[in-house]
């Protein structure tokens, strides 16, 4: 990917999501998506694992919960190349282009999750992280993120809660990551909250377990505002 490919290519406005497992990323993903898009303008949704048809390839291979008893354990590093490998196809193949072509993408997770997630709970610490942020995605960060931070217990049982529902429902088994300990979490949370102490100007922190509608509506004022910053108009 070159340098110019990554910076002339910003038309729209690119948001990326962030929080622990539970913390309502998903949801307030889908909300902000639907009230964009009946207001008129053009929006690409994504997350992260996935997103592409290599990354949906890699995404069940970090998260299903039955990866280790075929593949062996999956070191670390590992873990944190797949993610930059997802990261990298689906700059090129989906964000890139939407953004190239004026749309707001919505990212449910991106680089942040790697350093909170491998960088911290891991311990492969933040250097690396940012150094293979650098050397594969050039560097290319959101103009905003996102970042749901309510206290860690109330993501964790949502997040419990969530996935035995999925599962009893679909069979789906994406529990590769709920099945670490509290310890790993304390360390994830903590490193959000760094991320967002570092990089104040890009990442909105949204504290505190208020309900889905209101937390809806701060981040569709804080969008809009950022909208009307960058001149970005509903297409006709
Ligand atoms: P994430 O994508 O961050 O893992 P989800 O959006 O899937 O989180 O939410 C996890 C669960 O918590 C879902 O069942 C969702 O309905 C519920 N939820 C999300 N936000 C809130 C909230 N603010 N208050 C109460 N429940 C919530
Ligand atoms: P996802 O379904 O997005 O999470 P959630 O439960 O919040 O809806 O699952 C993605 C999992 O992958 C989640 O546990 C976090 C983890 N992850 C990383 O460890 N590093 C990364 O770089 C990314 C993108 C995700």
């Amino acid at each position: 990917m070159s340098q110019a490919t990554t910076h002339l290519s910003r038309n729209g406005l690119f948001i990326t999501f962030e929080g622990l497992d539970g913390s309502g990323k998903t949801t307030q993903l889908r909300l902000l998506g639907d009230a964009l898009r009946a207001a008129g303008h053009r929006v690409v949704t994504l997350r992260q694992p996935g997103g592409t048809p290599l990354g949906d390839r890699i995404r069940s291979i970090l998260l299903d919960s039955h990866s280790e008893t075929d593949l062996g354990a999956i070191a670390p590093e590992a873990e944190m190349a797949l993610m930059f490998a997802d990261r990298a196809q689906s700059l090129r193949q989906v964000i890139l282009p939407a953004l190239a072509e004026g749309s707001i993408v919505l990212c449910d997770r991106y680089t942040d999750s790697s350093e909170a997630y491998q960088g911290a709970g891991r311990g492969l610490g933040t250097d690396r992280i940012l150094t293979l942020h650098r050397a594969i995605c050039n560097n290319f960060q959101p103009e905003l993120t996102v970042l749901l931070l309510p206290p860690l217990e109330v993501s964790l049982r949502r997040a419990r809660g969530r996935n035995q529902r999925t599962a009893r429902q679909t069979g789906a088994d994406e529990n590769r990551f709920e099945r670490e300990d509290d310890g790993f979490y304390t360390r994830v949370h903590e490193q959000y909250c760094e991320i967002a102490r570092r990089d104040s100007a890009r990442v909105a922190v949204f504290a505190g377990d208020s309900s889905i509608a209101t937390i809806q509506q701060l981040i569709l004022s804080l969008v809009q505002q950022r909208l009307a910053a960058a001149g970005l108009t509903p297409a006709q």
